[in-house]
């Protein structure tokens, strides 16, 4: 009787040879290095072994990336928006900002953050027709430290787009620095600025990272917001958005960064003597947000905070 040929071997017992052999040649000296390897090597064979790609599915998932480096340049990051797109972001974030339950949540920064003009308490921030056809509004707020305690001298960097939802950076026929402030708070904590009502606007969709929108049925919107960053010596900078309460994309965000706590009611006032106040004609709306921030035990800067300081000196 001919002898039975072995059994083929089960794709899974090969499955798992090869993430072993991968795995084994992981010999970095950095071990922060080699854990994240191991960890991106062991979460990517398992992807494979749930999934089980086609080989065009994979090439085609390899296209992507190769799309997505290729959109980028030296003023946009494709990666840096997928990184957003699928809630990464903010999932680094998360792990690398959890704080007290009274510190002002961080948010993530997103792509438009540049060097803001310093400007002194009280500025209009919005020039030109951004100023002329948008909704006046008084943002102000004081930083603190969780206990309530003032902090005096903290820089708050402020940018935002404009009723159309475009940035500066966005738009030639804005002003460079315009709706961006490098403020300082006053002895009590305080600052304040003039701007005009943010509007909602999508992420760029041109790209790659556009498409894959598309074909998931998913809107590129994010709802309205001001992005403050805002450092104290001492104390934990926080990078965060303040987002505009009502707006129709605060519960889908494509960036996925909107927390509770970071969502403001604009006050629509029409009282000439509270628009006096804050020198602006009423109607006007007042949008108050105040920035807490934690101490650091030993009370050292770090480099976030020392940047802010920097740019104070500019
Ligand atoms: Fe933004």
């Amino acid at each position: 009787m001919p002898q039975q040929p072995p059994a083929p071997e089960a794709p899974e017992a090969e499955l798992d040879r090869l993430r072993t052999e991968v795995l084994a040649q992981v010999k970095a000296a950095d071990p922060r290095l080699a854990e994240v390897v191991r960890a991106a090597v062991t979460h990517l064979h398992a992807f494979v072994r749930e999934v089980r790609p086609t080989e065009e599915e994979w090439l085609a998932g390899l296209d992507f990336l190769v799309r997505t480096g290729h959109a980028c340049t030296a003023t946009r990051n494709e990666f840096i928006l997928l990184s957003d797109m699928l809630g990464l972001t903010s999932a680094v974030d998360e792990v690398n900002h959890a704080g007290p339950a009274e510190a002002t949540p961080s948010s993530v920064e997103g792509p438009f953050h540049s060097p803001a003009p310093p400007r002194p308490l009280g500025a209009w921030i919005a020039e030109g027709p951004e100023r002329e056809r948008g909704r006046p509004m008084a943002v102000h707020g004081r930083v603190t430290d969780c206990a309530g305690r003032p902090l005096a001298g903290a820089t708050v960097d402020v940018w935002q787009a404009d009723d159309a939802g475009r940035y500066d950076t966005q738009d030639a026929a804005q002003p460079p620095g315009n709706l961006r402030a490098l403020l300082t708070t006053a002895e009590d904590g305080s600052y304040w600025f003039r701007s005009v009502l943010p509007s909602s606007y999508p992420v760029p969709t041109d790209g790659p990272v556009g498409d894959l929108l598309t074909a998931l049925g998913r809107h590129p919107m994010r709802p309205a917001h001001i992005h403050l960053r805002v450092a104290a010596p001492g104390h934990r900078p926080v990078t965060t958005h303040v987002f505009v309460a009502g707006d129709p994309y605060l519960d889908s965000d494509a960036a996925f960064a909107v927390k509770d706590a970071l969502v403001v009611t604009p006050e629509a006032v029409d009282d000439p003597a509270a628009a006096e106040r804050w020198s602006l004609s009423a109607p006007f709306l007042d949008f108050a947000f105040d920035v807490r921030l934690v101490a650091r035990p030993d009370g050292t800067e770090d480099a976030a905070a020392k940047t802010g300081a920097a740019e104070v000196a500019r």
